[in-house]
């Protein structure tokens, strides 16, 4: 490796443009380690405008590439930052993989279980790294509950849990971040896959494993698109779900969610434990990332300010260094930094492909359990034995 870690951003679209500022904030901070070589989008017009960026905030002009088999011929890299559709990230990440190019793929890892598979045999076959952009669980709100749940024991024996979101959310199929994530086969699933995949690595990261999930699931008046790369589709992924997880604890939670929720807007997320409960601050599926309020079984209440203050206090200084690189305490810039030195330092990242697929195969099985009519075990998604709902997809694309 050179002195530098020479990066490619892979898909120029919106979220390679939050990785982009996580980056741009690093090296204004005067971290030297990352320089970022090329960029790759099919879309001719979104890698340039990504290299004019570039060459504006930190003054080095990327090549721009179409596809990553040209990208690969003409650049020695050590990592690729893969930012594409669903049904793209594998077939990003292999070529690169096979290159010994190590890569942070976004989350939900590959689009299947299969596809995440695949990535990683090509990742242990090459010895190349595979990291995975998921950035709730290093929020400063998600790290300090985490520590109060786990270390400091608050709410004591976690019980039961909630976390429901009901809103009239019109969105916008026809434009190209949208028509992905609502047909089945370029994104895989819609809001479990998008806010929910987030979610599901902090049930897991904070309660920990899943045993069996039980899903019901309604798409309500999927409308026809122009799809990209299939041209002509329905929306076809979930509008609804109502779910319940029972993890392998003795934990239950019920996990609801809707864009249709027409009238009244419910959104909830409150965790009870034998001693106490949580109380999420913010609205949405990214659990814990603004902190929680807690209130003990007495009555007495410790704000997230309070739990936020005791959490850094005890980290110590060098530990802080490390969680919030820089004073950083945003997850995006701290993946982006984790996957920067973990390429210069040969280590594993924070968050890796085993993580992946593990939150990857807790969020399909609500899809494989709304297919099947039934409860499922986790651990028979994550294996490959069940896989109904994944099949026509890896047909498709011959996973
Ligand atoms: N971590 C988060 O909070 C978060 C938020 C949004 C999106 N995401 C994830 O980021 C990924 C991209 O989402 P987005 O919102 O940026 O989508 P987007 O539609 O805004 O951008 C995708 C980009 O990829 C390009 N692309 C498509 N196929 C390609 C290919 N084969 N090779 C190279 N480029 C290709 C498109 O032209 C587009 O520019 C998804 O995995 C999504 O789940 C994560």
């Amino acid at each position: 490796m050179s002195e530098q870690v020479k990066l490619a951003m892979v898909g120029c679209g919106g979220i390679a443009g939050a990785h982009v500022t996580a980056y741009e904030k690093l090296i204004k901070a005067g971290y030297d380690k990352v320089n970022i070589v090329a960029v790759c989008d099919t879309n001719e017009k979104n890698a340039k405008a990504m290299a004019e960026r570039l060459a504006e905030s930190v003054g080095v002009r990327p090549n721009a590439y179409a596809t990553v088999e040209e990208m690969l011929k003409a650049e020695t890299l050590d990592g690729a930052d893969i930012c594409t559709p669903h049904a793209f990230h594998h077939t990003a990440a292999i070529p690169c993989l096979r290159k010994g190019v190590n890569v942070m793929v976004e989350k939900p890892v590959g689009i299947t279980v299969r596809a995440t598979k695949k990535m990683m045999k090509a990742a242990e076959k090459s010895g190349a790294m595979i990291a995975v952009a998921e950035q709730i669980r290093r929020c400063l709100g998600a790290r300090a509950i985490e520590w109060a749940i786990n270390e400091k024991n608050m709410m004591g024996t976690p019980r039961f849990f909630v976390m429901e979101v009901f809103s009239k959310t019109p969105y916008n199929w026809k434009e190209y971040r949208m028509a992905w994530r609502g047909v089945k086969l370029l994104g895989g699933g819609f809001q479990i896959f998008d806010g929910g995949v987030h979610f599901c690595d902090m049930m897991l990261h904070v309660f920990g494993p899943v045993e069996e999930v039980v899903c019901d699931m309604r798409c309500f008046d999927g409308p026809e698109v122009k799809a990209p790369v299939l041209g002509k589709a329905r929306i076809d992924t979930e509008h609804s779900w109502l779910a319940t997880l029972r993890f392998e604890s003795g934990l239950v939670g019920h996990w609801n969610w809707s864009c249709q929720g027409y009238g009244h807007e419910v959104s909830n997320g409150v965790y009870y434990g034998d001693k106490g409960s949580f109380k999420d601050r913010q609205k949405w599926m990214h659990a814990f990332q603004f902190g929680a309020d807690f209130k003990a079984k007495s009555g007495k209440e410790t704000s997230y300010e309070t739990i936020q203050q005791r959490y850094l206090k005890q980290l110590g200084k060098r530990k802080r260094e490390q969680v919030f690189p820089y004073g950083f305490d945003d997850g995006i810039t701290n993946e982006c930094w984790d996957f920067v030195e973990a390429i210069a330092e040969g280590r594993a990242p924070e968050v890796d492909a085993a993580a992946g697929l593990r939150a990857k195969s807790l969020s399909i099985a609500l899809y494989e359990s709304a297919t099947a009519g039934k409860p499922i075990k986790v651990a028979d998604v994550e294996s490959g034995k069940v896989r109904a709902y994944q099949r026509p997809i890896d047909e498709y694309w011959g996973i």
